[in-house]
C-alpha cells in the first residue's frame, strides 16, 4: 500500500468531514496506515485560514489523540483553500498548492479526491480537475464520491458520464458507508465458512429474507435534503440493495474485488422488475405522525424544520424484492426502513422453511439473525425439547452479540473505506453497473408513488411503521421477525 498521498477534500467545512473524515484520517495516521508523507487540502467556500482549519481538525479528533501535541502535529498536515467550484482560477491555485505539497511531503504525485458536497457539483469539479491538469497522470489518482449518486437513473447516468470524462471506472470509488461496516463484511464468513449455512442458502431451504434498517431519530436538521429524497432513495437504492446483493450472491471464486463484484453485479442484473399490480401491493410507503415513546413527545414529520407542511415524502418504505437467480428464484426479500421507528437497529433475519409438525407438535422455523448495528453479532433459533415428562418443543436461541464499535475493536466504516481506497481495493464500493441496475428498479417504484398508485400511510412515531407493512408480509404467509414495539406496548411506553 502506498500511504504517500495528497488528499483533496471538496466540502471540507461540512458536517460529514468533521464527524467522519477527519477522525478516520486520524485513526489511519495513528495506526501507521498514513505515513508522514501525506497532506490534506480542504476546500470549501468559506474563507478560512490554515490556522483556523487546523483548529477545526484538532476539535474534530477530540478524545482520539493521546496528547495535544499529537493532535496539532496531525493537524499541521492540513491546508485550506477557499474555493468556488465554478471558478477556473481557483483550480489554478489548487494546482499550485498541490505541486508545492507534493514536493514538500514527497508524495510521488499520488492523489485522492474526496467529493463530499451536493452531487450537482461533481461534474464541474471533475471537468476542472482535468482541464487544469490537477489530474495529470502522475502517481495514482483516485476519486471518492459520496452519496447520493444521482436521484434517478437519468441523473445518475448524466453524473457518471461526466465523471468518466476525467476518471476511469477503476479510479472511481462510490461510497456506501454500510459496506464498510464490520458485520456486513462478516456475512461472507457466516455464509461461506459454515457448512450448515452454505449448504442451505437457497430457495429449497430459505422461506424469506428480511432486512430492516430502523432509525429512531427523525429527519433532524436535514429536512431540506430529505424532503426531496425520501426513504426509498435515501436508504433502499443504495444500502438495502447492496446488502441484498451480498445475501443473494453466489460464492465468489476468490475474495478478490473482481470476483466479488462479478457475483454482486449478477444479482443486481437479476432483480425482478415488479409488474404494475406488484407495484401496488408489494411496496408500502409511510410518513411519521406525532407519537409518544418513553414519555417523550415527538412531532410529526410535516412539522419538522425545512419540511413542506403538506409534504408527501415517505419517511418509511417497505417492499418485496425478488431475485431471478437459480439460487433464489421465488424467495421474497422483504425490506423496511424508516425514521422515528421504535429503536435504532439494522438486522437481517433469514427465515428457513418450516418443517412439517412432528409427533403432533408444531415446529417453528429456524431463524438466523445477523445483527449489523448497534450491537454486532448473530443468533440462531433452533427447536429443542421443553424440560419435563411430556414431549413438547421449545425454541432456543443461541445468541452471540458484541458492541465491538463501542469497544473500539471495529474500525469506523470511513476508516475502513479510505484504507481500501489507499489499497486500490474497490470491493466495498458500488460499481456503476450496480448503481445503474438499482436506479432502474427504484425509478419504477418512485414513478408509481409519484402517480399515487398506492397510498401514503401515516404511522405514529415510535412504531415499526404502518400496518400495511405488516399486511404485506401476511400475504406471503410471513411475519416480521423483529417487532420491538410489542415490547414497548406491553409496558405501556408507546402511544
Ligand atoms: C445515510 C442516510 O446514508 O444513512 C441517513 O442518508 C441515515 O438518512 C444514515 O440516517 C444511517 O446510517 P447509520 O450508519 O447511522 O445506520
Amino acid at each position: 500500500m502506498s500511504s504517500k498521498v495528497i488528499v483533496t477534500i471538496f466540502g471540507a467545512s461540512g458536517d460529514l468531514a468533521k464527524r467522519k473524515l477527519y477522525p478516520s484520517l486520524f485513526r489511519l495516521y495513528k495506526s501507521g496506515n498514513l505515513s508522514e508523507h501525506f497532506a490534506v487540502i480542504g476546500t470549501a467556500r468559506r474563507p478560512w485560514s490554515k490556522a483556523y482549519f487546523e483548529s477545526i481538525i484538532v476539535e474534530s479528533i477530540e478524545g482520539l489523540a493521546a496528547s495535544q501535541e499529537e493532535a496539532w502535529e496531525f493537524a499541521s498536515h492540513f491546508y485550506y483553500q477557499s474555493h468556488d467550484v465554478n471558478d477556473k482560477e481557483h483550480y489554478v491555485e489548487l494546482k499550485k498548492l498541490q505541486t508545492e505539497l507534493t514536493e514538500k511531503y514527497q508524495t510521488e504525485g499520488n492523489k485522492l479526491f474526496f467529493l463530499s458536497m451536493a452531487p450537482e457539483f461533481f461534474g464541474t469539479i471533475a471537468k476542472h480537475l482535468k482541464s487544469e491538469h490537477i489530474v495529470d497522470g502522475n502517481g495514482f489518482e483516485r476519486l471518492i464520491v459520496e452519496k447520493p449518486f444521482g436521484t434517478s437513473l437519468k441523473t445518475a447516468s448524466k453524473l457518471n458520464s461526466e465523471l468518466v470524462e476525467t476518471f476511469d471506472e477503476e479510479q472511481i470509488f462510490r461510497i456506501d458507508h454500510y459496506l464498510g461496516k464490520e458485520m456486513i463484511q462478516n456475512i461472507f464468513a457466516i455464509r461461506f465458512a459454515n457448512l450448515i449455512f452454505d449448504q442451505v442458502w437457497n430457495k429449497d431451504f430459505i422461506d424469506n429474507v428480511q432486512i430492516t434498517f430502523a432509525e429512531s431519530i427523525g429527519v433532524e436538521e436535514r429536512g431540506g435534503y430529505y424532503d426531496h429524497s425520501g426513504a426509498l432513495k435515501d436508504m433502499i437504492q443504495n444500502h438495502a440493495l447492496q446488502l441484498l446483493s451480498i445475501l443473494a450472491m453466489d460464492k465468489p471464486e476468490s475474495f478478490s474485488k473482481e470476483a466479488i463484484r462479478a457475483e454482486k453485479i449478477k444479482v443486481f442484473q437479476s432483480l425482478v422488475q415488479p409488474s404494475d399490480e406488484e407495484l401496488k401491493h408489494n411496496f408500502v410507503r409511510g410518513q411519521y405522525a406525532a407519537g409518544i415513546i418513553d414519555g417523550r413527545d415527538y412531532i410529526a414529520y410535516r412539522d419538522e424544520f425545512n419540511v413542506d407542511p403538506e409534504s408527501q415524502t415517505e419517511t418509511f418504505a417497505a417492499g418485496t424484492f425478488f431475485v431471478d437467480s437459480e439460487r433464489f428464484i421465488g424467495v421474497p426479500f422483504f425490506f423496511r426502513t424508516g425514521k422515528r421507528m421504535t429503536e435504532k437497529g439494522t438486522r437481517v433475519n433469514i427465515t428457513f422453511k418450516k418443517m412439517p409438525s412432528i409427533f403432533g407438535e408444531e415446529v417453528a422455523p429456524n431463524i438466523l439473525t445477523i445483527y449489523i448495528q448497534p450491537t454486532e453479532g448473530f443468533s440462531l433459533k433452533i427447536n429443542g425439547k421443553e424440560v419435563g415428562e411430556r414431549f413438547s418443543l421449545a425454541q432456543i436461541s443461541y445468541d452471540y452479540r458484541t458492541d465491538a464499535t463501542a469497544s473500539g475493536a471495529s474500525p469506523e466504516p470511513y476508516e475502513k473505506l479510505i484504507f481500501d481506497v489507499l489499497n486500490n481495493d474497490s470491493t466495498n464500493f458500488s460499481h456503476w453497473d450496480e448503481v445503474r441496475a438499482s436506479w432502474a428498479l427504484i425509478d419504477r417504484i418512485e414513478e408509481a408513488w409519484a402517480n399515487n398508485k398506492s397510498p401514503l400511510h401515516s404511522y405514529a412515531s415510535g412504531t415499526m411503521g404502518p400496518q400495511a407493512a405488516f399486511d404485506m408480509l401476511a400475504k406471503f404467509n410471513a411475519k416480521w421477525q423483529w417487532e420491538p414495539d410489542n415490547w414497548y406496548r406491553e409496558r405501556d411506553l408507546l402511544k
